[in-house]
């Protein structure tokens, strides 16, 4: 009989050996779609443990399988593996040693925490009815992403149910967020040049003045959230670009702009770009430029099947106590992980990493952003427990 004490018990002794793999991680950083040593140094340490099949589905994905000893279900459970192109300004004796690169949004830990679960899952294969598939996933920071080339890669061929976990730093140690149905939202892409005329800052007139009529761009755009769509759906339109011009006495002959979208409902994501383009045509047409305008839709938004949440909220109890759940609200931040979703009922989750008593207080994304390292068996004590669920 295999219980939560004893599971429990387990990742306590191991505890050490996932941060030191965390902190080996953090120490060699690499972008998306470029982890080769990551990958190798995954599947390797997946190779020690024995008793598992390691593949390389994609050239820096890793899916290891762990087949029971008796048929049963599929659980599928995955961790994303890439850095950011971001110079970590962290002093501790593990920083990255990959000047530019820094694993600045804890795929570091969520690694280590996969590996955790898989050596001690890897003791126990005659205790599994069906299978424990840990999916090493490459490229969730950038889009077209990993997830979605693993799945063509058939990583989800035959799962059942498929679960995932992000470390959250807004979130304190002490809690694990859990949000049944929308949690994290589509986030799609657009740019926009303005085209004018160049010219003399003294004389306008003989300009189309592209700085001046992107900057009407930018402000009308925002009335497609104000006044363009129902006040309880849930939009964003941000700009975070904004280009042009060279110095003080010359008009730029063009502008671009660049920026993000948020949805979570598809009909209302998929009327968004003609919205915009209407207000960009109309801006432009009525001061006399011109403009080019691209649009691109991103990863699907997350959403948690209602049956595998529950599931996940009784691990927790179960694992840790009641005082551990954080019914989180959803959020407008995107994740690859939707792509397995599409292929089996799901559930993301957050582990809490943030800790202000030990100054852990940076933002996902920071140059000194770090996790408290006791998330880290909090994440294998939930993985190792859903499997004791689902597959036991
Ligand atoms: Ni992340």
């Amino acid at each position: 009989m295999t219980t939560t004490a004893t599971l429990n018990e387990a990742v306590e002794q191991i505890k050490e050996q996932v941060i030191a793999w965390r902190r080996h991680l953090h120490q060699h950083p690499e972008l998306s779609f470029h982890e080769e040593q990551t990958a190798q140094f995954v599947y390797d340490t997946l190779l020690s443990f024995g008793s598992l099949e390691v593949h390389r589905p994609t050239k820096t994905s890793v899916m290891a399988r762990l087949i029971g000893s008796q048929p049963g279900r599929v659980l599928a459970m995955r961790a994303d593996m890439d850095a950011l192109p971001i110079t970590e300004e962290n002093t501790f004796d593990f920083a990255s040693k990959n000047p530019g690169v820094m694993h600045a949004c804890g795929h570091d830990g969520h690694t280590a925490m996969l590996l955790g679960t898989a050596k001690i899952l890897s003791g126990m294969k005659d205790r599994i009815k069906g299978e424990v598939r840990f999916l090493f996933q490459h490229a969730e920071e950038l889009y077209p992403g990993g997830a979605e080339e693993m799945v063509q890669a058939g990583v989800m061929d035959g799962v059942d149910v498929v679960i995932g976990t992000h470390l959250w730093s807004p979130l304190e140690y002490g809690k694990v967020g859990i949000c049944p149905g929308p949690m994290m939202a589509a986030p799609d892409t657009f740019w926009i040049t303005v085209l004018g005329k160049g010219g003399h800052a003294a004389l306008p007139h003989q300009t189309v003045d592209s700085i001046a009529i992107a900057a009407q761009v930018v402000t009308n755009l925002q009335h497609i959230v104000s006044r363009n769509t129902d006040p309880l759906d849930n939009l964003v339109v941000s700009v975070t670009q904004f280009v042009g011009g060279t110095t003080h006495n010359v008009i730029p002959g063009s502008v671009s702009i660049c920026g993000t979208v948020r949805s979570f409902d598809q009909q209302l994501r998929e009327r968004v770009p003609a919205l915009m383009e209407r207000v960009v045509k109309g801006i432009t047409e009525a001061h006399g430029a011109a403009y080019e305008f691209k649009y691109e839709f991103g990863y699907r938004p997350v959403i948690n099947d209602a049956e595998v949440t529950r599931l996940m909220e009784e691990v927790v109890v179960e694992t840790l106590g009641p005082e551990w759940v954080d019914h989180i609200k959803p959020n407008m931040g995107g994740e690859d992980f939707s792509a397995f979703q599409q292929k089996a009922p799901g559930c993301f989750f957050y582990v809490g990493a943030g800790n202000k008593e030990k100054g852990i207080v940076y933002p996902h994304h920071h140059p000194r952003f770090t996790v408290d390292e006791d998330a880290l068996q909090v994440g294998v004590k939930l993985f190792v427990n859903a499997a004791r669920k689902i597959v036991m």
